[in-house]
């Protein structure tokens, strides 16, 4: 064979072994990786993506539901998994944490949108600089997040309402809890929970006020319109803490009559049922969602569409539910 042959021959065979190795390489990781691989780095286990999820209140119970199933799935499909949030529930401090992930550059973002408004910007210049967001429990639906994963809060509304009509007969005064009036989804499932009630004449919501996520906030609130409107017989909370407070609160003023009906389906609220302190609790599912958005992100990594929505279900727990758990 000619030289030019033997050459032609070899420049061929180290173009297919370098289009192989760059294709392997591709899919394995990340250009960055790619790189690494080309300088004689090793790749190690430091690149794998990484991940924070920022709550609304760190230590709370509900957000620990929430880590654990994240923590798990994190574990399955070898993320590294960071999770952050204020000390108290505050929004502004929310958005320094946001701002702050976008700032060290990490490689996906959970965010509760707690308000459409406030986050929306913030979301959005994520995007810019190519950093995904899914948004976890309450959604920025006019941001440009993938997805929202957690509950159709106002659909979730409407439940807790038909629980009230049902455990009324649709006879009534009531006073409400929300976690917080800055809260989108507290807003949500307060509409949905007023759109029930309109339908009864024969049930009223006197008094509403917010408990900003916090149980002894909670037994407070719920004290004070008790005193306010002694005629409430039912009493109904829209987050995970407010039920709990409210049968603080119904003990302390010997009004034990009270119905409550709440939201979350923590431990002590089940063993509330139990006891027939609380009559009902509408149950989210905050592992799961958790879970899914890990998930979710890591399909988004492997070049998968997200749907835009990814709604986690809602279930009533009542006595002969709780019974059995
Ligand atoms: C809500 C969360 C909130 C939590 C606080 C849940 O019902 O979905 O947004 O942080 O309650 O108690």
């Amino acid at each position: 064979m000619s030289d030019k042959k033997w050459k032609v021959g070899l420049i061929a065979l180290s173009m297919i072994v370098i289009y192989l190795f760059i294709g392997f390489a591709i899919n394995a990781r990340t250009i960055d990786n790619v790189v690494a691989l080309l300088r004689g780095a090793e790749v190690s286990s430091s690149q794998r993506y990484h991940v924070v999820l920022i709550e609304q209140e760190q230590r709370h119970p509900y957000w620990q539901l929430i880590e654990r199933g994240a923590l798990d799935a994190a574990k399955i499909y070898d993320l590294e998994l960071e999770y952050t949030g204020p000390v108290r529930n505050n929004m502004e401090e929310q958005i320094k944490l946001l701002e702050k992930a976008i700032a060290s550059k990490v490689d996906g973002i959970i965010v509760q949108g707690l308000n459409d408004e406030k986050f929306t910007p913030v979301i959005n210049k994520a995007i810019d600089k190519g950093i995904p967001v899914l948004t976890i429990d309450t959604d920025a639906p006019t941001s440009r997040r993938l997805t929202y994963v957690g509950t159709d809060n106002f659909r979730a509304g409407n439940r807790l309402g038909h629980m009230v009509v049902q455990a009324t007969g649709g006879q009534g005064k009531i006073g409400v809890l929300i976690g917080s009036d800055k809260a989108e989804n507290q807003m949500l499932r307060l509409n949905g929970l007023k759109h029930v009630i309109d339908q009864f004449p024969g049930l009223e919501i006197v008094a509403v006020r917010p408990s900003n996520i916090s149980r002894i906030e909670a037994v407070e609130q719920a004290i004070a319109v008790l005193a306010q409107h002694p005629e409430i017989d039912t009493m109904v909370g829209t987050s995970a803490l407010d039920a709990l407070g409210m049968v603080q609160a119904k003990n302390h003023v010997g009004r034990y009559e009270i119905r409550i009906i709440g939201f979350d389906d923590l431990p002590e609220t089940l063993d509330g049922i139990r006891k027939g302190e609380i009559v009902s609790t509408l149950a989210q599912k905050p592992y799961l969602m958790g879970y899914d958005s890990i998930r979710l992100l890591h399909d988004h990594f492997r070049g998968r569409p997200l749907p835009k929505e990814h709604y986690t279900e809602v279930e009533v727990i009542n006595a002969s539910h709780a019974r059995r758990e």
